[in-house]
């Protein structure tokens, strides 16, 4: 398969490490190994045989993961090199020529280019900033065929924070198993919301749901991700897949991903309350600014106007070069299934003090 550049990535290759601050980061404030052993039993920890870990995840992940839906076993559970490994197996073993498939609008550009690269036929199922990011099912509707194989959903959505209400993510579930198609849903930004969506696998036994330790616990350096599905045969089929990239995660990073998911509540807790205490200094802060602030309706990330008429994509380069402060362009979230509004810019509302990177923003936005 021949893929184009990962926009996103490409672009924070470039300056994650580089620049000063990181207002862009779409991941919960990092914990160190200390924060988390403090929770479990450092010898045991410091016992762990570093050898292969089963290619499905531990028994130990397996089951911390399951507790996590209320109609999944360990069974219907295959742990990943994050959750970018499972789209890339996952949306591979879902669709190829002669499919058709339908991908929400913004994304995370894995989700399109990966699909688009197996040869299917692909719509967007595009969330207007006029729509307020809504989800709308009549239009999804007329989009679907009946040569139509796949839906695949990202909510709370990356960068706009779009979260539906659960009667129409409900629907939507219901729509999909209607018609036999199977739904991908991309759930890696879940619970740091005050009222979390339902899980597509506890809803639907055909459904995937994706998700991973990186973002609501912030715990990226893991590189733990699972889907969990009630189809066993198709998990069956990923796991044949897994013996062709990583074989198995390591060992220690299933052990810490156990433990996190077993005091998830607190972790999440945690996270979601920086999160809280974000939003308003975000809002004060832009309020005499030319940006249309707009907070995050679930996960972390927003996707706010800047009103000065400059494409987001030269105000981001000049303000990462000039004053080393990270925010996303919308270039790097262009689609190749519908327009993505060029105006506006991914800011994370996750991480700890943004005090610094905020003095920064306003040294250059305050400009004359
Ligand atoms: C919507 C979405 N899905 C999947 C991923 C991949 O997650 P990970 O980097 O932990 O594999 C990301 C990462 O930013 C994301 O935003």
């Amino acid at each position: 398969m021949t893929l184009p550049d990962f926009q996103l990535e490409v672009f924070f290759s470039r300056w994650e490490f580089a620049a000063r601050h990181n207002l862009a980061a779409s991941d919960a404030q990092t914990l160190t190994i200390g924060e988390l052993l403090a929770y479990g039993d450092r010898e045991a920890f410091e016992a762990l045989p570093l050898s292969y870990a089963p290619t499905w995840g531990t028994p130990e992940l397996l089951e911390a993961v399951a507790a996590t839906y209320d109609r999944v076993e360990p069974e219907h559970v295959l742990a990943f090199a994050g959750a970018e490994e499972a789209m890339f197996w996952a949306l591979q073993e879902l669709v190829g020529p002669g499919d058709h498939a339908v991908v929400t609008v913004p994304n995370y550009q894995s989700m399109e280019s990966l699909t688009i690269g197996t040869g299917a036929d692909v719509d967007g199922l595009v969330l207007r900033a006029e729509d307020g990011w809504a989800l709308d099912l009549e239009t999804l509707e007329r989009t679907l065929r009946p040569e139509t194989r796949l839906v695949a959903v990202n909510f709370p959505n990356n960068p706009t924070g779009a979260l539906p209400d659960p009667a129409t993510f409900t629907r939507l579930v219901e729509l999909c198993e209607e018609r036999g198609i199977r739904l991908f849903s991309d759930e890696v930004y879940r619970g740091l919301e005050a009222e979390p969506l339902p899980q597509a696998a506890d809803l639907s036994e055909r459904a995937l749901s994706l998700n991973v330790m990186s973002k609501a616990y912030g715990l990226p350096g893991l590189r733990i991700g699972w889907l969990a599905c009630r189809d066993r045969d198709l998990l069956e089929r990923l796991e044949r897949r897994k013996h062709y990239t990583t074989i198995c995660n390591p060992v220690p990073s299933e052990h810490l991903a156990a433990l996190a998911l077993r005091n998830g509540e607190a972790i999440r807790a945690r996270n979601r309350a920086i999160v809280e205490e974000n939003v308003p200094v975000f809002e004060a802060f832009f309020a005499d600014r030319p940006v249309e602030w707009e907070p995050p309706r679930g996960g972390c990330v927003c996707f706010p106007r800047l009103t000065t008429g400059e494409p987001t994509g030269s105000f981001c380069r000049r303000l990462v070069e000039e004053a080393g402060v990270i925010l996303l362009p919308a270039d790097v979230f262009a689609s190749e299934l519908a327009e993505v509004p060029g105006d506006r810019f991914r800011l994370g509302a996750g991480r700890r003090d943004p005090g610094p990177a905020l003095d920064a923003l306003a040294g250059f936005l305050d400009l004359p």
